[in-house]
């Protein structure tokens, strides 16, 4: 697994103050261009998805970049996928929360109902930084009555500890 995840390491281009000075911006979309990787990349998050206990029992997905992992583990394990996106994106009646992330403001929602009460929720996500949108993200399903029993992120920025303010178990494959 160890050269695995090295692999996957090896294609994520990094780019030097992007969007703002002093932002290293690693790139997830560059794994994507290169579909064998891409596979093993998938394959990888299946596997560590399946290995969760107790087992999970919805996938739900942090908006944007969330999406490109979230369906994949949900059809691999045959379990319902949420997507949770930015404020004014879901239709009906929805749950919002507020946080800060690493260059901005930003309000999460989820639809009421789209997660039945109790249910183990696995929450995806490309990366965290400084934990902020998965934060909200966790928060977000507590309060619509789900529990969330872990994070499951591509790449981890260390050195923003992100993770600890995050109330559920957070396992990074990749990590900065
Ligand atoms: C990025 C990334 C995470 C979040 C991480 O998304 O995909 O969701 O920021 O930062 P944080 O840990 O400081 O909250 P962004 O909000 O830029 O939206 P996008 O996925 O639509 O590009
Ligand atoms: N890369 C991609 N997305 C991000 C980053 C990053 O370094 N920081 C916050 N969101």
């Amino acid at each position: 697994k160890e050269e695995q995840l090295a692999v996957i390491k090896g294609q994520i281009k990094s780019y030097p103050d992007f969007p703002k000075k002093g932002v290293l911006f690693r790139d997830v979309f560059s794994v994507l261009q290169n579909p064998p990787i891409f596979q093993l990349l998938t394959d990888v998050l299946i596997e560590t998805a399946k290995a969760i206990q107790p087992s999970v029992e919805v996938i739900a997905a942090v908006d944007s970049r969330g999406f490109l992992f979230g369906p994949l583990i949900s059809l691999a394990l045959k379990i319902p996928f949420v997507p949770i996106r930015k404020k004014g994106k879901l239709p009906g009646e929805v749950m919002s929360h507020s946080y800060t992330k690493e260059y901005g403001e930003d309000t999460l929602q989820v639809q009421v109902g789209s997660i039945s009460k109790n249910s183990r929720v696995l929450v995806v996500d490309d990366l965290i930084a400084t934990g902020g949108s998965l934060k909200g993200a966790v928060e977000l399903i507590k309060k619509i009555g789900a529990k969330p029993v872990a994070c499951l992120i591509v790449i981890e920025l260390e050195d923003l500890k992100g993770r600890e303010g995050v109330t559920c178990d957070v396992i990074s494959l990749l990590k900065y």
